[in-house]
């Protein structure tokens, strides 16, 4: 099984970026444990602060791969291009925030994803990423 984990905007600041928010770990170290865990699980990661770079990246997934695990940051609330490209793939896409956008500012509240992905899964810290990997399981 080949999955995709694709973070967008800021996500590169993990671990020195609002730790009160996301926490003072950063994406890479997560990784190590994340790999350990899904061991069976071929899993791969890409991140950009580019929204070009991430329709790239799910036009060359997204019809061979299992599953996308998708934090698109900011773009979640602005892109209609990023939900334009999970609807013209054929993979599954799961939507993902460490945080709780829904206690946040109203602007986070509404996702171009969520009506496109096969679920949400929000709130959780880092391990809403493990939540959704098992979603695909
Ligand atoms: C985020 C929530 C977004 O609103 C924010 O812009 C991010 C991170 C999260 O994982 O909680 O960059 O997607």
């Amino acid at each position: 099984m080949k999955i995709l984990i694709l973070n967008g905007p800021n996500l590169n600041l993990l671990g020195k970026r609002e730790p009160e928010i996301y926490g003072s770990d950063s994406f890479e170290d997560y990784l190590v444990g994340l790999k350990e865990k899904f061991s069976t699980i071929k899993l791969e990661y890409f991140q950009s602060n580019h929204e070009g770079a991430l329709i790239d990246k799910l036009h060359e997934v997204g019809f061979s791969y299992d599953g996308v695990v998708f934090n698109a940051g900011a773009y979640t609330h602005t892109s209609v291009g990023l939900a334009d490209a999970v609807s013209g793939i054929t993979t599954q896409v799961v939507e993902v925030h460490i945080s709780n956008v829904h206690q946040r500012e109203e602007f986070r509240h509404k996702s171009y994803l969520s009506p496109v992905c096969k679920g949400v899964v929000l709130g959780f810290g880092l391990k809403s990423y493990d939540l959704a990997i098992e979603s695909f399981l």
